[in-house]
């Protein structure tokens, strides 16, 4: 988490500084900060809480230097507050950083015994203190960062500033993305090329355990052990990073409204609609029928789709499935067998834990497949091979529209798995396909009941707890939706097996908490309803998400049923995606909390 920037400039940079913060701000928004060189002396500025409070405080106080870095966080160590706002400092150098610097407490105590006095509560500030000693004993800026990064353990980006040195900056990847741009006599660093686009899109993006020193003449790079060595330079499209809401009130909604566009144009890219069959954009380097098993792992919203693809790939092509969030994998260390598949999902490409399962499932002999949103992000770098969704940059940072693109690539792969495996014939495919190619306008049907949903979500907004219940390919769609509406509203909210109510969570029931049931009417529609019945007979109040047929045949008072088209039920996850975002968007906005910055929260996750 948190984002980062240096600019080696030709006029004064904060402004550009800025701009890149604000496109990095996906990746932590509780404080930010910015230092440039004046006259070679440093200057921070720095402000607690969003972006526009730093702006706020350039205006009242600018800065011209021609140099600098800057900085967005998340907060991990030490509070939200100015004090521990990048960048860290010393008289002689400034230094920004994402990340986790693990070994900060014997770090600092060695820097204290030293006479070192330490002013924030941050791991950070032990690398500005660390470099800084290392000057003291006479160490150029580049030999004292060359020192220092060995003594550094856990994952990190840092970029450096030093006091005096107008040609120069320093940055460092170790576990955490960094890339640098190239302009017309300038040059950049940044978390991502999203943060470089308004400046330039020639990117060479760092490898792990490299570092640079970045002039405005261009970069020199040296690896983990200090050689030096070529990355390439790639150019990015930077038209994909033209973001902004449009005409709507949040990315957020904007982002729920553009599903029906980018499931359409990812599934152009998986199926081969002349032939009514999956045609997936690359050859994959192994084959799915002679797979034993498949291991998926992913977190959040991702780790969702990959549950409901779970119930996909066993029932469609008969393969065992085991599945895991990516932090209990990495740590769990599970059998893998050499030639094996783990799948990957991830809209950022960059969540820390789902790395370092891929790495772990790489360690091992597995292929790896990544189902990815960001084609330059590191997992889609580091995979075997890539089934990239189509859903174009998401900002919001609750996952939308990468979610219900990740489920549609997910399919398509389960499908292509059931062709391979000799589990769907010809005619199977071409149904589904069938079914597949509905679901656009399947969710511009569903998108109409916006109204409806609006309504509800004022009286979802006045519950302290709300239940989520689903069956099959419902439950992590339950699940799913009460992630979304806590993440967004801060109203309660679980979701469960609809047959595990009466294990446990039946007990919370009464006229206060509001049981959202997700059921379309298929196969197991009717178990579904016995515990509507249930929920019923102690007083629930439920909300049906179903269509015309359930209604019906569920007979039961309801306080509301969103009606959703009717489908073939192996979709229903893709089009039911819709409602339960509309209605954790709907309570949010009626409670009035910061829809695409809820608190707490960071869109990419790069610390474990
Ligand atoms: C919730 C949400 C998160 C992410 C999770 C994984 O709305 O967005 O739960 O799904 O942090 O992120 P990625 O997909 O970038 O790996």
């Amino acid at each position: 988490m948190c984002g980062i920037v240096g600019i080696v400039g030709r006029n004064a940079v904060a402004g550009q500084v800025i701009d890149a913060l604000r496109r990095l701000e996906y990746r932590g928004y509780d404080s930010a900060g910015i230092a440039t060189l004046e006259d070679g002396r440093l200057e921070r500025r720095r402000a607690e809480g969003k972006l526009s409070n730093l702006q706020l405080k350039l205006v009242q106080s600018p800065l011209s230097g021609a140099i600098g870095i800057g900085h967005t966080r998340w907060a991990t160590h030490g509070r939200p507050n100015e004090t521990n706002a990048h960048p860290h400092a010393t008289p002689r150098l400034a230094v920004v950083h994402n990340g986790i610097i693990e070994n900060f407490r014997e770090l600092k105590a060695e820097l204290q015994a030293q006479g070192c006095v330490f002013e924030t509560e941050t791991d950070t500030e032990v690398v500005a203190q660390l470099v800084s000693r290392g000057m003291d004993q006479q160490l150029s800026p580049r030999e004292a960062v060359a020192a220092a990064l060995p003594r550094l353990r856990g994952a990190f980006a840092l970029a450096f500033l030093f006091a005096g040195e107008e040609d120069f900056l320093i940055g460092a990847r170790h576990g955490a993305p960094l890339a640098i741009g190239f302009g017309e006599g300038e040059t950049y660093l940044g978390s991502d090329a999203l943060a470089l686009a308004p400046f330039t899109d020639e990117i060479t993006y760092l490898e792990e355990g490299d570092w640079t020193v970045l002039t405005r003449a261009g970069a020199e790079i040296r690896d983990q052990a200090g050689t030096l060595v070529a990355r390439p330079r790639q150019r990015i499209a930077t038209q994909s990073f033209l973001v902004d809401k449009g005409n709507y009130r949040h990315f957020m909604a904007k982002e729920i409204h553009e599903q029906p566009e980018v499931v359409g144009r990812t599934l152009a890219h998986y199926v081969d609609l002349a032939n009514g069959r999956v045609a997936l954009p690359e050859a994959l380097p192994f084959d799915f029928a002679t797979l034993s098993r498949l291991s998926i792992t992913a977190c959040g919203t991702a780790y969702y789709a990959g549950l409901v693809a779970k119930y996909w790939f066993e029932s469609l092509a008969r393969l065992p499935v085991e599945i895991d969030v990516a932090s209990e994998t990495r740590y769990r260390e599970p059998p893998l067998e050499a030639n094996g598949l783990t799948l990957v999902i991830s809209q950022s490409g960059e969540t820390a834990d789902t790395l370092a399962s891929l790495r772990y499932a790489k360690a091992q002999g597995q292929h790896t497949l990544a189902v990815v949103n960001v084609p330059t992000s590191t997992i889609a770098r580091e995979a075997s091979a890539v089934a990239p969704t189509l859903a174009g940059p998401e900002i919001g940072v609750a996952s939308t529209k990468a979610f219900s693109c990740q489920l549609t690539v997910l399919l398509c792969l389960a499908i292509a798995a059931g062709r391979a495996r000799g589990t769907l014939d010809a005619s199977q495919e071409r149904r589904l396909v069938d079914a597949l190619i509905t679901v656009p306008g399947l969710m511009a049907e569903a998108v109409k009941q916006e109204g409806a949903i609006e309504g509800l979500a004022r009286e979802i907004a006045k519950a302290r707890d709300v239940l989520y219940l689903g069956r099959g390919t419902a439950y992590p769609m339950a699940l799913e939706g009460a992630l979304k509406l806590k993440e967004i509203s801060y109203i309660h909210a679980e979701g469960y097996a609809a047959g595990e109510l009466k294990h446990g969570p039946i007990a919370l029931i009464d006229d206060a908490v509001p049981v959202i049931v997700i059921a379309p009417h298929d196969a197991i529609f009717e178990k579904t309803v016995s515990n509507m019945q249930e929920v019923a007979a102690r007083g629930g109040r439920i909300v049906l998400i179903g269509d015309a047929r359930g209604a019906e045949a569920a007979g039961l008072d309801t306080l509301a049923t969103l009606m959703m088209p009717d489908l073939d039920p192996v979709v229903a996850p893709i089009v039911y995606a819709v409602p339960i975002q509309l209605l954790a968007y709907h309570a949010a906005v009626v409670l009035g909390k910061d829809v695409d910055q809820p608190r707490n929260l960071a869109k990419s996750v790069t610390v474990e």
